[in-house]
Protein backbone atom coordinates (compact mmCIF):
# COMPACT_ATOMS: atom_id res chain seq x y z
CA UNK A 1 0.00 0.00 0.00
CA UNK A 2 0.71 3.43 -0.61
CA UNK A 3 2.19 5.85 2.19
CA UNK A 4 0.49 8.65 2.61
CA UNK A 5 1.24 11.59 5.04
CA UNK A 6 -0.53 12.43 8.17
CA UNK A 7 -2.61 15.24 6.62
CA UNK A 8 -3.93 12.43 3.81
CA UNK A 9 -4.11 9.77 6.21
CA UNK A 10 -6.58 11.96 7.70
CA UNK A 11 -8.39 13.46 4.60
CA UNK A 12 -8.64 9.46 3.17
CA UNK A 13 -10.35 8.42 6.46
CA UNK A 14 -12.88 11.41 6.26
CA UNK A 15 -13.54 10.90 2.70
CA UNK A 16 -14.62 7.42 3.00
CA UNK A 17 -16.65 8.10 5.86
CA UNK A 18 -18.37 10.68 4.13
CA UNK A 19 -19.17 8.00 1.09
CA UNK A 20 -20.34 5.79 3.26
CA UNK A 21 -22.56 8.01 4.66
CA UNK A 22 -24.43 8.86 1.10
CA UNK A 23 -22.60 12.00 0.86
CA UNK A 24 -20.18 13.43 -1.91
CA UNK A 25 -16.31 13.16 -2.22
CA UNK A 26 -14.24 15.22 -5.17
CA UNK A 27 -11.42 12.76 -5.64
CA UNK A 28 -8.25 12.70 -8.10
CA UNK A 29 -8.05 10.28 -10.82
CA UNK A 30 -5.25 9.83 -13.44
CA UNK A 31 -7.55 11.26 -15.96
CA UNK A 32 -9.50 13.81 -14.76
CA UNK A 33 -10.95 14.52 -10.98
CA UNK A 34 -13.78 12.74 -10.17
CA UNK A 35 -16.83 13.23 -8.01
CA UNK A 36 -17.45 9.94 -5.99
CA UNK A 37 -20.89 8.16 -4.73
CA UNK A 38 -21.56 5.17 -3.29
CA UNK A 39 -22.51 3.28 -6.24
CA UNK A 40 -25.11 1.24 -4.63
CA UNK A 41 -26.77 3.80 -2.94
CA UNK A 42 -29.34 5.87 -5.06
CA UNK A 43 -29.93 8.51 -2.87
CA UNK A 44 -26.27 9.06 -2.73
CA UNK A 45 -25.71 8.87 -6.66
CA UNK A 46 -28.69 11.69 -7.03
CA UNK A 47 -26.82 13.72 -5.10
CA UNK A 48 -24.43 14.08 -7.89
CA UNK A 49 -26.68 14.62 -10.78
CA UNK A 50 -27.75 17.51 -8.62
CA UNK A 51 -24.16 18.88 -7.79
CA UNK A 52 -23.60 18.75 -11.50
CA UNK A 53 -26.71 19.86 -12.88
CA UNK A 54 -26.60 16.76 -14.82
CA UNK A 55 -29.27 15.87 -16.90
CA UNK A 56 -29.91 12.44 -15.78
CA UNK A 57 -29.76 10.61 -19.38
CA UNK A 58 -26.42 10.42 -18.66
CA UNK A 59 -25.03 7.22 -17.14
CA UNK A 60 -22.00 7.35 -14.84
CA UNK A 61 -18.42 4.98 -14.65
CA UNK A 62 -18.20 3.04 -11.81
CA UNK A 63 -14.60 2.82 -10.52
CA UNK A 64 -13.78 -0.49 -8.89
CA UNK A 65 -9.89 -1.23 -6.71
CA UNK A 66 -9.67 -5.01 -7.52
CA UNK A 67 -10.31 -6.66 -10.97
CA UNK A 68 -12.73 -9.05 -9.38
CA UNK A 69 -15.07 -6.14 -8.16
CA UNK A 70 -15.60 -6.31 -12.10
CA UNK A 71 -18.14 -9.31 -11.47
CA UNK A 72 -20.31 -8.29 -8.70
CA UNK A 73 -21.05 -5.22 -11.37
CA UNK A 74 -21.60 -7.79 -14.03
CA UNK A 75 -21.94 -11.21 -14.81
CA UNK A 76 -20.74 -11.16 -18.28
CA UNK A 77 -18.24 -14.20 -18.75
CA UNK A 78 -16.24 -13.24 -21.88
CA UNK A 79 -12.79 -13.59 -21.76
CA UNK A 80 -12.10 -10.31 -23.74
CA UNK A 81 -12.93 -8.69 -20.39
CA UNK A 82 -10.11 -10.17 -18.48
CA UNK A 83 -7.68 -9.63 -21.19
CA UNK A 84 -8.88 -6.03 -21.58
CA UNK A 85 -8.89 -5.36 -17.58
CA UNK A 86 -5.39 -7.44 -17.13
CA UNK A 87 -3.55 -5.28 -19.71
CA UNK A 88 -5.38 -1.72 -18.86
CA UNK A 89 -6.42 -2.01 -15.74
CA UNK A 90 -5.53 0.65 -13.07
CA UNK A 91 -5.65 2.86 -16.16
CA UNK A 92 -7.84 4.83 -18.81
CA UNK A 93 -10.42 2.54 -19.92
CA UNK A 94 -13.79 2.00 -19.37
CA UNK A 95 -15.49 -1.36 -20.20
CA UNK A 96 -19.50 -1.34 -20.51
CA UNK A 97 -20.68 -4.30 -19.59
CA UNK A 98 -24.20 -5.26 -19.14
CA UNK A 99 -25.16 -4.61 -15.59
CA UNK A 100 -26.19 -7.01 -12.86
CA UNK A 101 -29.32 -6.50 -11.23
CA UNK A 102 -27.55 -4.65 -8.27
CA UNK A 103 -26.37 -2.05 -10.14
CA UNK A 104 -29.04 0.57 -9.72
CA UNK A 105 -30.67 2.30 -12.52
CA UNK A 106 -29.65 5.59 -11.77
CA UNK A 107 -26.38 4.61 -12.22
CA UNK A 108 -26.50 3.15 -15.49
CA UNK A 109 -29.36 6.54 -16.66
CA UNK A 110 -31.79 3.36 -17.43
CA UNK A 111 -29.48 1.14 -19.41
CA UNK A 112 -29.02 -2.50 -19.54
CA UNK A 113 -24.97 -2.03 -19.22
CA UNK A 114 -22.76 -0.20 -17.09
CA UNK A 115 -18.98 1.30 -17.86
CA UNK A 116 -16.93 -0.38 -15.22
CA UNK A 117 -12.73 1.09 -14.72
CA UNK A 118 -10.24 0.91 -12.31
CA UNK A 119 -8.17 4.14 -11.96
CA UNK A 120 -4.61 4.37 -11.48
CA UNK A 121 -4.11 7.29 -9.24
CA UNK A 122 -3.11 5.64 -5.56
CA UNK A 123 -5.69 8.45 -4.05
CA UNK A 124 -8.23 6.71 -5.88
CA UNK A 125 -7.64 3.35 -4.95
CA UNK A 126 -7.08 3.81 -1.55
CA UNK A 127 -10.38 6.19 -1.51
CA UNK A 128 -12.00 3.05 -3.18
CA UNK A 129 -10.60 0.40 -0.97
CA UNK A 130 -11.49 2.43 2.63
CA UNK A 131 -15.62 3.38 1.31
CA UNK A 132 -15.62 -1.04 0.77
CA UNK A 133 -17.90 -0.15 -2.40
CA UNK A 134 -16.96 0.78 -5.69
CA UNK A 135 -17.63 4.68 -6.73
CA UNK A 136 -19.95 5.70 -9.29
CA UNK A 137 -18.19 8.78 -10.33
CA UNK A 138 -18.53 11.54 -13.48
CA UNK A 139 -16.15 13.86 -13.85
CA UNK A 140 -15.73 16.74 -11.01
CA UNK A 141 -17.52 19.33 -12.86
CA UNK A 142 -21.04 21.06 -14.03
CA UNK A 143 -22.47 19.34 -16.59
CA UNK A 144 -21.53 20.32 -20.04
CA UNK A 145 -18.34 22.11 -18.74
CA UNK A 146 -14.49 21.72 -19.21
CA UNK A 147 -13.58 18.61 -16.98
CA UNK A 148 -11.41 19.65 -13.78
CA UNK A 149 -7.64 18.19 -13.86
CA UNK A 150 -6.61 20.14 -10.41
CA UNK A 151 -8.71 19.97 -6.91
CA UNK A 152 -8.63 23.96 -7.40
CA UNK A 153 -10.54 23.56 -10.68
CA UNK A 154 -13.25 21.42 -8.74
CA UNK A 155 -13.14 23.92 -5.83
CA UNK A 156 -14.09 26.97 -8.39
CA UNK A 157 -16.53 24.45 -10.00
CA UNK A 158 -18.17 22.52 -7.47
CA UNK A 159 -17.78 24.82 -4.28
CA UNK A 160 -20.61 23.20 -2.07
CA UNK A 161 -18.64 19.98 -2.38
CA UNK A 162 -16.76 20.00 1.16
CA UNK A 163 -14.62 16.96 0.36
CA UNK A 164 -11.97 17.64 -2.46
CA UNK A 165 -9.24 15.05 -2.19
CA UNK A 166 -5.88 16.93 -3.65
CA UNK A 167 -4.00 14.74 -5.59
CA UNK A 168 -2.04 17.14 -7.52
CA UNK A 169 -2.76 17.69 -11.24
CA UNK A 170 -4.06 14.75 -13.07
CA UNK A 171 -1.42 12.53 -15.54
CA UNK A 172 -3.23 11.98 -18.42
CA UNK A 173 -5.49 15.45 -18.41
CA UNK A 174 -8.17 13.41 -20.76
CA UNK A 175 -10.95 11.09 -19.78
CA UNK A 176 -10.39 7.25 -19.88
CA UNK A 177 -11.43 5.83 -23.55
CA UNK A 178 -15.23 4.15 -22.98
CA UNK A 179 -15.33 0.78 -25.43
CA UNK A 180 -18.45 -1.99 -25.39
CA UNK A 181 -17.64 -5.04 -27.00
CA UNK A 182 -19.94 -7.07 -29.66
CA UNK A 183 -19.58 -10.27 -31.35
CA UNK A 184 -17.07 -9.28 -33.23
CA UNK A 185 -15.02 -6.67 -31.36
CA UNK A 186 -14.80 -3.70 -29.83
CA UNK A 187 -16.84 -0.47 -30.54
CA UNK A 188 -15.49 2.97 -29.52
CA UNK A 189 -18.00 5.15 -27.59
CA UNK A 190 -15.55 7.92 -26.40
CA UNK A 191 -12.12 8.45 -27.64
CA UNK A 192 -9.77 8.99 -24.60
CA UNK A 193 -6.60 8.52 -22.87
CA UNK A 194 -6.19 4.76 -24.28
CA UNK A 195 -5.96 5.14 -28.25
CA UNK A 196 -8.20 2.74 -30.61
CA UNK A 197 -4.58 1.22 -31.83
CA UNK A 198 -3.40 0.31 -28.36
CA UNK A 199 -6.44 -1.67 -28.11
CA UNK A 200 -6.58 -3.11 -31.31
CA UNK A 201 -3.54 -4.73 -30.53
CA UNK A 202 -5.67 -7.07 -28.12
CA UNK A 203 -9.02 -7.11 -29.48
CA UNK A 204 -10.37 -6.05 -33.51
CA UNK A 205 -12.19 -3.28 -33.71
CA UNK A 206 -16.11 -4.56 -34.59
CA UNK A 207 -16.99 -3.11 -37.58
CA UNK A 208 -20.17 -1.88 -36.14
CA UNK A 209 -19.23 2.09 -35.26
CA UNK A 210 -21.33 3.75 -32.68
CA UNK A 211 -23.63 6.09 -33.63
CA UNK A 212 -22.02 10.03 -33.12
CA UNK A 213 -24.22 11.69 -30.00
CA UNK A 214 -26.41 8.49 -29.90
CA UNK A 215 -28.03 7.53 -26.58
CA UNK A 216 -25.31 4.79 -26.82
CA UNK A 217 -22.84 7.39 -25.10
CA UNK A 218 -24.24 10.43 -24.52
CA UNK A 219 -21.35 11.78 -23.66
CA UNK A 220 -20.22 11.79 -27.73
CA UNK A 221 -23.00 14.85 -27.49
CA UNK A 222 -21.95 17.36 -29.82
CA UNK A 223 -21.66 20.26 -27.68
CA UNK A 224 -20.15 18.89 -23.78
CA UNK A 225 -16.95 20.48 -23.14
CA UNK A 226 -18.18 24.23 -22.85
CA UNK A 227 -15.66 26.64 -21.96
CA UNK A 228 -16.85 30.39 -20.81
CA UNK A 229 -14.71 31.73 -23.09
CA UNK A 230 -15.98 31.15 -26.73
CA UNK A 231 -13.15 28.70 -28.54
CA UNK A 232 -12.38 28.57 -32.19
CA UNK A 233 -10.68 25.95 -33.93
CA UNK A 234 -7.90 27.95 -36.30
CA UNK A 235 -9.18 28.05 -39.58
CA UNK A 236 -12.71 28.43 -38.32
CA UNK A 237 -12.17 31.66 -36.93
CA UNK A 238 -14.30 34.96 -37.48
CA UNK A 239 -11.85 36.72 -39.97
CA UNK A 240 -12.75 40.06 -38.11
CA UNK A 241 -11.40 38.60 -34.32
CA UNK A 242 -8.77 40.68 -32.96
CA UNK A 243 -6.10 38.90 -31.63
CA UNK A 244 -5.23 41.50 -29.35
CA UNK A 245 -8.38 40.72 -27.21
CA UNK A 246 -7.86 37.11 -27.89
CA UNK A 247 -5.89 33.92 -26.25
CA UNK A 248 -4.12 31.31 -28.42
CA UNK A 249 -3.87 27.64 -27.44
CA UNK A 250 -0.69 26.92 -29.72
CA UNK A 251 1.06 23.11 -31.03
CA UNK A 252 4.31 23.17 -31.87
CA UNK A 253 4.90 27.04 -32.70
CA UNK A 254 3.12 29.82 -31.54
CA UNK A 255 0.78 32.37 -33.86
CA UNK A 256 2.46 34.93 -36.47
CA UNK A 257 -0.34 37.58 -34.97
CA UNK A 258 0.00 39.25 -31.93
CA UNK A 259 -2.48 36.97 -29.74
CA UNK A 260 -2.64 38.99 -26.35
CA UNK A 261 -2.30 35.28 -24.38
CA UNK A 262 -0.60 32.44 -26.24
CA UNK A 263 -0.54 29.13 -24.26
CA UNK A 264 1.21 25.94 -25.52
CA UNK A 265 -0.67 22.57 -25.77
CA UNK A 266 2.87 21.36 -26.95
CA UNK A 267 5.78 23.11 -27.93
CA UNK A 268 7.07 19.94 -29.33
CA UNK A 269 3.87 18.92 -30.80
CA UNK A 270 3.63 15.80 -28.17
CA UNK A 271 0.03 14.76 -28.54
CA UNK A 272 0.76 12.59 -24.73
CA UNK A 273 1.62 16.13 -23.55
CA UNK A 274 -0.99 17.99 -25.21
CA UNK A 275 -3.70 15.39 -23.60
CA UNK A 276 -2.25 15.74 -20.33
CA UNK A 277 -2.52 20.19 -20.74
CA UNK A 278 -5.59 20.54 -22.77
CA UNK A 279 -8.16 21.14 -20.14
CA UNK A 280 -5.63 22.71 -17.88
CA UNK A 281 -5.04 25.43 -20.41
CA UNK A 282 -8.72 25.89 -21.22
CA UNK A 283 -9.18 26.48 -17.62
CA UNK A 284 -5.94 29.08 -17.30
CA UNK A 285 -7.97 31.09 -20.11
CA UNK A 286 -11.45 31.62 -18.03
CA UNK A 287 -10.23 34.06 -15.99
CA UNK A 288 -8.38 36.62 -18.55
CA UNK A 289 -11.66 38.40 -20.05
CA UNK A 290 -10.50 37.23 -23.23
CA UNK A 291 -12.89 38.34 -26.37
CA UNK A 292 -11.71 34.54 -27.44
CA UNK A 293 -9.33 31.53 -27.54
CA UNK A 294 -8.31 30.44 -30.68
CA UNK A 295 -6.73 26.72 -30.87
CA UNK A 296 -4.38 24.86 -33.29
CA UNK A 297 -5.98 21.59 -34.61
CA UNK A 298 -4.20 18.43 -34.31
CA UNK A 299 -3.55 15.13 -36.21
CA UNK A 300 -6.09 12.89 -35.72
CA UNK A 301 -4.08 9.62 -35.00
CA UNK A 302 -3.70 8.17 -31.36
CA UNK A 303 -4.23 10.05 -28.54
CA UNK A 304 -5.06 13.15 -31.34
CA UNK A 305 -8.70 11.57 -31.74
CA UNK A 306 -9.27 12.20 -28.36
CA UNK A 307 -7.63 16.23 -28.37
CA UNK A 308 -10.06 16.76 -31.24
CA UNK A 309 -12.69 15.50 -30.02
CA UNK A 310 -12.36 17.62 -27.16
CA UNK A 311 -11.70 20.48 -28.62
CA UNK A 312 -14.33 20.02 -31.19
CA UNK A 313 -16.93 19.57 -28.31
CA UNK A 314 -15.58 22.96 -26.75
CA UNK A 315 -16.14 24.83 -29.94
CA UNK A 316 -19.43 23.56 -31.19
CA UNK A 317 -21.76 26.57 -29.19
CA UNK A 318 -19.46 29.19 -30.70
CA UNK A 319 -18.98 27.63 -34.30
CA UNK A 320 -20.44 29.75 -37.50
CA UNK A 321 -23.20 28.22 -39.80
O1 LIG B 1 -11.71 9.36 -17.07
C1 LIG B 1 -12.91 9.26 -16.84
O2 LIG B 1 -13.64 8.47 -17.45
C2 LIG B 1 -13.49 10.18 -15.75
C3 LIG B 1 -12.88 9.78 -14.42
C4 LIG B 1 -13.48 10.53 -13.26
O3 LIG B 1 -12.97 8.40 -14.25
N1 LIG B 1 -14.91 10.06 -15.72
C5 LIG B 1 -15.70 10.58 -16.68
O4 LIG B 1 -17.03 10.41 -16.40
O5 LIG B 1 -15.27 11.14 -17.66
P1 LIG B 1 -18.17 11.16 -17.19
O6 LIG B 1 -19.42 10.83 -16.48
O7 LIG B 1 -17.85 12.60 -17.34
O8 LIG B 1 -18.19 10.43 -18.58
C6 LIG B 1 -18.58 9.09 -18.64
C7 LIG B 1 -18.80 8.67 -20.05
C8 LIG B 1 -20.00 9.36 -20.59
O9 LIG B 1 -19.74 9.78 -21.91
C9 LIG B 1 -21.04 8.27 -20.56
O10 LIG B 1 -22.00 8.48 -21.54
C10 LIG B 1 -20.20 7.02 -20.81
O11 LIG B 1 -19.00 7.28 -20.11
N2 LIG B 1 -20.84 5.86 -20.22
C11 LIG B 1 -20.90 5.54 -18.92
N3 LIG B 1 -21.65 4.43 -18.75
C12 LIG B 1 -22.05 4.05 -19.98
C13 LIG B 1 -22.88 2.99 -20.47
N4 LIG B 1 -23.45 2.10 -19.67
N5 LIG B 1 -23.09 2.91 -21.80
C14 LIG B 1 -22.53 3.82 -22.62
N6 LIG B 1 -21.76 4.85 -22.23
C15 LIG B 1 -21.53 4.96 -20.92
MG1 LIG C 1 -17.58 14.53 -18.00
Amino acid sequence: MAGFDGTTERELTRAAEIIRSGGLVAFPTETVYGLAADAGNPLAVARIFEAKGRPSFDPLIVHIARHEQLFDLTDAADERLALLAERFWPGPLTLVVPKRPTVPNLVTADLPTVGVRMPAHPLALELIRRSGVPLAAPSANRFGRVSPTRAEHVRRELPAVDCVLDGGPASFGIESTVIALDDDGFVLLRPGAVTREEIERLVPASPRAAAPGGAASPGLLASHYSPATPLFLAGDAPADLDPRRCGYLAFGDPPDAPYLEVAFLSRTRDPREAAANLFDRLHAFEPLGLAAVVADPVPETGLGVAIMDRLRKAAHRHRRA
